[in-house]
């Protein structure tokens, strides 16, 4: 994966980017290790629907990813410099694509494409949306944290593709994986070039370490085993 923690973009984290670098590893492991222990349990009972049912609160959060950066463009954006805004732009572009082909996933295994926040993406969804309130950064900084946590989960999910056959996942999820390392990468470089004050330091900290504790809960095999059975 491309080393996206010492990007070019200012010097706005130099006094957190330990940290920030600890919470994120933190994240990706732990998805990791949830997504292994779903497909592990998958691997007994292998049902579509259940594999349908694992990627509705996924889709959600694509298209919940384009309402933020829109809004986050709309109401912050002529504070960045505009080559930001056309970045940012372009990823909102990108996660709609990504909520059409998860959507497509999800019906080609017979399940439904959410149309409202599904229950169990719902915390991560109001997390994200306080935050954009909060301060310019902050959601940025919570969905830089919760796409790299989402990095955790492509190596186990194509494993587990191959095994049981679902090409068209593999693939989608393949093209998705290619994207968010420019997500990422395009996070931490905004957060860098942005960050001025330690207020705002502070703002992405909090902003990380709530989306850590969130992903924590979220991504446990216990929380995913409930939501593969609901
Ligand atoms: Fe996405
Ligand atoms: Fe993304």
């Amino acid at each position: 994966m491309v080393d996206v923690r010492r990007i070019r973009g200012g010097e706005g984290l130099d006094d957190i980017n330990d940290e920030l670098d600890e919470i994120l590893d933190s994240v990706v492991e732990n998805t990791r290790q949830a997504t292994e222990a779903f497909f592990a349990a998958y691997d007994q009972n292998p049902d579509p629907k259940i594999l349908a049912a694992w990627l509705q609160p996924r889709a959600w959060r694509e298209i919940d990813y384009v309402f933020l950066l829109n809004e986050q463009i709309r109401r912050y954006g002529l504070a960045f410099e505009r080559r930001h805004i056309t970045l940012l732009a372009k990823q909102s572009f990108q996660e709609a694509e990504h909520y059409e082909m998860v959507g497509r996933a999800i019906e080609s295994l017979g399940g439904k494409v959410p149309l409202s926040t599904p229950p169990e993406a719902k915390p991560w969804s109001d997390f994200l949306w306080d935050c954009l309130e909060r301060h310019p950064l902050a959601a940025i900084a919570a969905w830089n944290c919760s796409e790299t946590s989402a990095s955790g989960s492509f190596e186990p999910t194509f494993r587990a593709g191959e095994r049981h056959g679902f090409d068209e996942v593999v693939r989608i999820y393949k093209q998705i994986e290619n994207d968010e390392k420019f997500h990422v990468g395009l996070g931490r470089q905004v957060l860098a070039a942005y960050a001025k004050t330690d207020t705002d330091r502070e703002e992405i900290l909090r902003a990380m370490r709530g989306m850590r504790d969130l992903a924590w809960k979220t991504f446990t095999p216990e929380s995913v085993t409930q939501a593969r059975s609901a």
